[in-house]
């Protein structure tokens, strides 16, 4: 077995905001069975700390960055855990990254310098036979643990970075570097530095023996300027090492022949039962309790990158249209003020909850008809992955892991009989809406319909596949450091 230290700043189902959280608790698993164990490495945020069982203490910090801390072994969530106990960078409650008032932590530098230190230290070591093969470290959060350890002195494990959304990056005034502990060579075009800031995710991609991201296209896409996000360049210089692979999904946790979650189980060759699920959203969301309305169903952080507000200017139409919407998500507060408002002027069509609920997220899956990701980019995208196992036809723009995972019902899918959903480009509103009448179309064509909803099913969007291709990235380094 390969000995992997991933590092995340988050997991289900002790910590999530995002898909991060989901992968880091999911891909454990799926690669314990592929031939690698793993011990994920998290801050002591106090969700952490109180799901933390049979722990003991690893190692001491006298101080980590402004006060002492312990590493705790343990498990969590049937996970082989360690967690950075350090009160003063991560006993706060709430988000982990914001504040109560929705700013960045000031502090984050530290917080996440903090725990990529911590995790070098656990990666090399602290005790004979002890450390890991590999460290795997996901998005900016982790990158400083790569950092470090390329600036340690004696021998260290292979390392891989995973982009899981390269529009966040860790990125401080310059002043930040001399509290790195780091030598000055850190501080380069070739490492940390960027336009005289502290990159942190730059400074991860600079020095990982691999790199990967969450799509095959995204992977391309990220070469180029025009979703590079300032980091093209180089991503362009480090090309060899890049590498897609797609993440998957916990077919444990969403599985619609045994989820607790929701009232009508199902499966590929038993449809009929999903109709409870869309009643009971329906219900739930205040929509006309009607079977035959097309029933669009959304979950999604509200940002720039989900394109969400190219949705509330159709909203009107769809409902005169007699199509549903049932909408979950939270974020930008503007966009979430547009869709309450939306939502008063067309009650009954329109329903929409702001705030974040794992439940109702699998409801929506389970109980709409079409599942709606309209992202101007999105380097994976998991709800579409949910939606496929669901049976709810997926219509999303063409980018990203939603261009990979997610076959167009044009007219040689469907004459093939092989269309899993809608794809649409660009993602702008008018060819969202081409995209919604193809969708109506589609709807009352009910033998074409179900035949995309079962093609969906049958998809595989297990972890099984991508797993055994990160051991495969694991092997490629250990080979190679010999
Ligand atoms: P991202 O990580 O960019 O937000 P993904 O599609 O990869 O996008 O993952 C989003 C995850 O967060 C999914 O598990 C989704 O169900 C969940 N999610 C997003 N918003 C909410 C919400 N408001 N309530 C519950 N779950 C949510
Ligand atoms: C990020 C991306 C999303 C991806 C998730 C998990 O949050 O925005 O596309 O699915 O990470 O990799």
């Amino acid at each position: 077995m390969v000995r992997v230290l991933s590092v995340a700043s988050e997991m289900f189902p002790l910590v999530k905001t995002g898909g991060l959280g989901d992968v880091a608790g999911a891909l454990p698993a799926a690669l314990a069975a592929a031939g690698a164990a793993t011990t994920t490495i998290l801050p002591g945020y106090p969700a952490t700390m109180a799901a933390l069982s049979d722990s003991s203490p690893v190692h001491e910090f006298a101080d980590l960055f402004g006060g002492a801390a312990t590493v705790l072994r343990g498990s969590a969530a049937g996970l082989d855990v360690m967690v950075v106990d350090a009160p003063h960078l991560y006993a706060r409650a709430g988000n982990p990254y914001l504040g109560a008032d929705g700013k960045e932590w000031a502090d984050n530098g530290l917080r996440f310098a903090g725990l990529g230190a911590a995790a070098a230290a656990m990666a090399v070591g602290v005790g004979p036979g002890d450390g890991f093969d590999i460290l795997h470290a996901h998005d900016w959060q982790a990158a400083m643990a790569v950092v470090y350890l390329n600036f340690h002195p004696g021998e260290r494990p292979g390392t891989v970075l995973t982009i899981h959304n390269l529009a966040f990056q860790g990125r401080y005034p310059a002043a930040l570097f001399p509290r790195l502990g780091l030598p000055d060579a850190a501080f380069s075009l070739n490492g940390l530095e960027y336009h005289g800031d502290v990159n942190f995710l730059k400074g991860g991609l600079s020095y990982a023996d691999r790199i990967a991201t969450v799509s095959p296209t995204y992977a391309r896409e990220i070469m180029g300027e025009e979703n590079g996000m300032g980091l093209d360049g180089v991503l362009r210089y480090r090309a060899d090492a890049v590498s897609g692979i797609m993440n998957g999904i916990d077919d444990t946790i969403w599985n619609p022949a045994a989820d607790p979650l929701i009232p009508g189980r199902f499966g590929r060759g038993k449809l009929a039962k999903r109709a409870l699920n869309k009643t009971e959203l329906q219900r739930r969301m205040g929509l006309e309790e009607n079977p035959d309305a097309l029933l669009i169903g959304v979950v999604s952080r509200m940002t720039t990158q989900k394109g969400l507000d190219m949705l509330v200017d159709l909203l009107d139409d769809l409902a005169s249209d007699g199509i549903q919407l049932a909408l979950l998500g939270s974020g930008d507060p503007d966009l979430e003020d547009a869709f309450v408002t939306a939502a008063e002027w067309n009650q009954g069509s329109v329903g929409c909850v702001i705030g974040y609920d794992e439940a109702l997220a699998h409801l929506i899956e389970a109980g709409s008809d079409a599942f709606l990701a309209p992202s101007r980019f999105e380097p994976c995208g998991l709800t579409q992955l949910y939606a496929l196992r669901y049976g709810s036809v997926p219509v999303v723009s063409r980018v990203g892991g939603l261009a990979d995972s997610v076959i167009d019902a044009n007219e040689a899918a469907l004459a093939a009989g092989v269309a899993t959903g809608l794809q649409f480009w660009p993602a702008t509103p008018s060819a969202l809406q081409a995209a919604l009448r193809r969708l109506m179309a589609l709807w009352l064509d009910k033998p074409a319909w179900t035949r995309m909803q079962r093609n969906g099913m049958a998809a595989d969007v297990s972890w099984r596949g991508p797993a055994s291709r990160y051991v495969a990235l694991y092997r490629s380094i250990l080979a190679e450091r010999g």
